[in-house]
């Protein structure tokens, strides 16, 4: 049992029960920052700052939310958005938020990958970043569910139909996903539960995880440069500041951190005021029709990308060159076999890789809106080919780095 003197303030009673300053001061204070990055670091943190904006909005739009096939689509478009003092704004902030949220992902993954961020004692980082990816994926497409809208219910069973994995006819799987053989109440009532309770539980718990795998390797820096945390601190403690190539996280780089995040709310604050429209689908306005196809069903523009890498193949081919695009993502650090963590600018045909993947990534996600017709689903077929293709190569262009 420690030893309790009396305390003299409440700082100082929490202290001797919870360990503040020792928390303070792992966490904060002495928990170093290298000087010699840009404002892309600071995505993490907008990352969780709009995490917490989902979490509260959420939170509003579940005391008027009725998951149930026939309340539901009211309760949203009509409960929530006309008749709930400042719905319309709780559901404009989750909506804008949910979207926006993949921008900030996808840019916060690009930067790891062009700074090297994922390699030498990092690669825990890069997984649980990854991990986060693929869970706030099924957050967002079981959220989507809840509005029982068309695209609701036709990307529902679209995406479902996937399970049956193609000329293995797993139907049974199908059906024991959607607890019905169509999507209906069993349906929605399980995607309701994953996207409120369990999925952000997980997201959570792995935000925990990714935070956890930061703390020993600390982040990366601009020019991948190897730093002594100990001596540069050392320098800092002792008030040779300009010398040393550290800051602490708190309150040094947490004011640039602060900058960056009010930047990002006054652009979130605009499209949740002036163009949330670009985050709600027109076709989601109109309730789910189990009887009426839509014409041209799509998933959200944060999945057009790996959809087009399903569409252009015959149905079983396009089955495993999908699976390849969600998983190959989470191998990078081990692919990428040059131990050089230089940025993607000093490191030969790398950079090319890096420029290559985004531009072609971008042309997916493109492709991937457009009806699947004429020279459209020929981009497609390129793109997606060369997606793969540019896995294929990473391990050899980056051995030949390793022998430069
Ligand atoms: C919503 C989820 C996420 C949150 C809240 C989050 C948060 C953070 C924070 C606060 C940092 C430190 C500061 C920074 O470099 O920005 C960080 C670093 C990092 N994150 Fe994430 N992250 C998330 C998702 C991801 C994803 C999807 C990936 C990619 C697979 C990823 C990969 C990384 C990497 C590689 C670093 C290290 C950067 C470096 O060392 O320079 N994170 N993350």
């Amino acid at each position: 049992m420690a030893h309790f003197t009396k305390a003299t303030s409440l700082h100082d009673w929490l202290n001797q029960r919870l360990a503040v300053d020792t928390l303070r001061r792992v966490l904060a204070k002495e928990y170093w920052i290298p000087k010699d990055i840009n404002f892309l670091w600071a995505m993490g943190m907008v990352l969780a700052i709009t995490f917490g904006l989902l979490l509260v909005s959420g939170i509003f739009l579940l005391m008027y939310y009725q998951p149930n096939v026939n309340l539901a689509f009211d309760s949203v478009n009509y409960t929530i958005m006309k008749e709930v003092e400042f719905g319309w704004l709780w559901r404009h902030i989750h909506g804008v938020a949910a979207s926006v949220v993949f921008l900030i992902i996808y840019i916060h993954m690009f930067t790891g990958i062009y700074y090297g961020s994922y390699k030498k004692g990092r690669e825990l980082i890069w997984i649980s970043g990854m991990l986060l990816f693929v869970t706030f994926s099924a957050e967002a497409f079981s959220g989507y569910m809840l509005p029982w809208g068309q695209m609701s219910y036709w990307a529902g069973m679209v995406i479902t139909n996937l399970f049956s994995l193609g000329d293995l006819h797993m139907n049974g799987l199908v059906e024991w996903i959607r607890g019905d053989y169509v999507p209906g109440q069993a349906f929605l009532n399980r995607f309701f539960m994953l996207h409120v309770l369990l999925l952000p539980l997980v997201i959570m718990a792995l935000i925990g995880l990714h935070f956890g795998t930061l703390r020993i390797p600390h982040v990366n820096n601009q020019e991948g440069e190897e730093i002594d945390f100990e001596e540069e601190a050392a320098k800092y403690k002792a008030g040779k500041k300009a010398e040393s190539k550290v800051i602490a996280f708190a309150n040094d780089f947490l004011a640039k951190d602060m900058f960056v995040v009010s930047v990002f709310l006054i652009f979130f604050f605009y499209l949740v005021f002036y163009h949330y429209d670009f985050a709600m689908d027109p076709v989601n306005f109109d309730p789910a029709d189990p009887l009426k196809t839509p014409a041209h069903i799509y998933p959200e523009w944060y999945f057009l990308w790996s959809y087009e890498i399903l569409r252009p193949f015959s149905t079983n081919v396009g089955l495993v060159a999908f699976g390849f695009a969600q998983v190959i993502f989470f191998l990078l650090p081990f692919l990428d076999k040059s131990p050089n963590a230089k940025p993607a600018h000093k490191r030969g045909l790398f950079k090319v890789w890096f420029w290559v993947m985004l531009v072609d990534m971008i042309i997916l996600t493109a492709m991937g809106k457009l009806p699947p017709e004429g020279i459209f689903s020929t981009i497609g077929l390129y793109a997606a080919l060369t997606f793969i293709g540019l896995w294929i190569i990473l391990p050899i262009i980056t051995k030949m780095e390793k022998e430069v």
